[in-house]
């Protein structure tokens, strides 16, 4: 059956409700509940981990048994399993929903399948509408649920030759006003910024997301890696968001953390012993290199040791884009799949 001019309007709807819940360890999901004559009956969205699911939120707004023969049109696959809430699938057939529009399948492995069961059940389902504005509205959990972790970006900014520091440590400014902007504008997009304790006592970043002097309304959570203290008086403990301190070096455990917090992004921001950690355990899945028309010279290379003994081990690269900002030049940048990667 097609999806009729009433569904795609409770759709766009749907994703704007989607949009007022919170990124988190659950996808931020929304659900509009018509009548057979294509009337608002009752809308829902999901407001984060623990509480009832978008469709089940829209059904609770409804009188008994006012949803029967009613059509659900939701952001996301109705979930089919039982966590913390019960599963959506079941709801809908129980409140007797005779329809289900949906945008994107549920990826999840446990939650998946809930289009099936309503299928099954005589429930008639449509897939895929407004698809790709749910997918990126979501992009981000969807990543970490492939992903297992949080997407991860490193960021530096380095000299033409390489550097990411002069002899002496000092590295600000490397790169002009319109790459520190678009530094800003990339952290205020992430849900977490990675320093070391390295680039912490020896720049005491603020680690914030600024547009000029102002703060964007959006602040990544401050995380900090390695065992050295961090000082009383950093500038990370006057941070919006409270500043989360890792004493280890084990990134796996860190990333696994993050994640189990809800936290789908993390921006490493350096030095070159923390970004070089990351691209040695293979945990980087986007690279930004701002390069500069400076010279540095020195040994403070943007990158340490990354195990790569011979030509042979490189990281190879796929560039995504170049980008020129003022004097500068971003290289945007993933990880090239390998031969086996790519067959798999
Ligand atoms: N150009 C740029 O983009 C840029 C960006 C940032 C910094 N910088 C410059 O870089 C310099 C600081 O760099 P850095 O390399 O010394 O500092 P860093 O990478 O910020 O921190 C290194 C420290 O991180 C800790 N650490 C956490 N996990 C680790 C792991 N898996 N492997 C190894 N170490 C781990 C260790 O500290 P513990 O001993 O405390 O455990 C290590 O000494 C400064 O000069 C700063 O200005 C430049």
């Amino acid at each position: 059956m097609a999806v009729n001019e009433a569904e795609r309007r409770a759709m766009s709807r749907a994703l704007e409700l989607a949009a007022l819940g919170p990124r988190g360890v659950n996808p931020q999901v929304g659900a509009v509940i018509l009548s057979p004559e294509g009337d608002i009956l009752a809308e829902g969205w999901h407001h984060g981990a623990g509480s009832p699911h978008a469709e089940v939120d829209a059904l609770s707004k409804l009188d008994p048994g006012a949803a029967r023969g009613a059509t659900a049109v939701v952001t996301l696959e109705p979930c089919n399993h039982t966590g913390r809430t019960g599963p959506c699938a079941v709801a809908l057939l129980e409140a007797g929903v005779s329809r289900v529009v949906y945008a994107l399948d549920d990826p999840g492995a446990v939650s998946g399948g809930g289009a099936d069961r309503l299928r099954a059940a005589g429930v008639s389902v449509d897939a895929g509408e407004q698809a790709d504005s749910a997918h990126a509205l979501i992009h981000g959990w969807l990543t970490a649920q492939r992903l297992g972790r949080p997407h991860v970006t490193v960021k530096w900014a380095q000299s033409l030759d390489g550097r990411a520091a002069a002899s002496d440590g000092s590295s600000q400014w490397i790169t002009g006003p319109e790459a520190r902007a678009d530094v800003h504008r990339r952290r205020a997009a992430a849900d977490a910024i990675a320093v070391g304790t390295g680039t912490l006592l020896a720049d005491d970043p603020s680690l914030t997301a600024r547009d000029g002097d102002a703060l964007y309304e959006q602040q990544p959570i401050p995380v900090v890696i390695g065992s050295r203290a961090t000082p009383d008086d950093a500038a990370v403990r006057r941070h919006p968001k409270t500043a989360l301190f890792y004493d280890t070096h084990d990134l796996h455990a860190v990333l696994a953390d993050l994640h189990a917090r809800g936290i789908q992004s993390v921006f490493v921001e350096g030095g070159p012993t923390l970004a070089s950690a990351f691209v040695a355990a293979g945990l980087v899945d986007r690279v930004l290199a701002y390069i500069a028309p400076v010279l540095l010279g020195g040994d403070r290379l943007a990158l340490t040791d990354i195990g790569v003994e011979s030509i042979d081990a490189a990281h190879r690269l796929t560039i995504d884009e170049w980008q020129p900002l003022g004097a500068d030049l971003l290289a945007i940048a993933h990880p090239a799949l390998t031969t086996e990667e790519g067959a798999a």
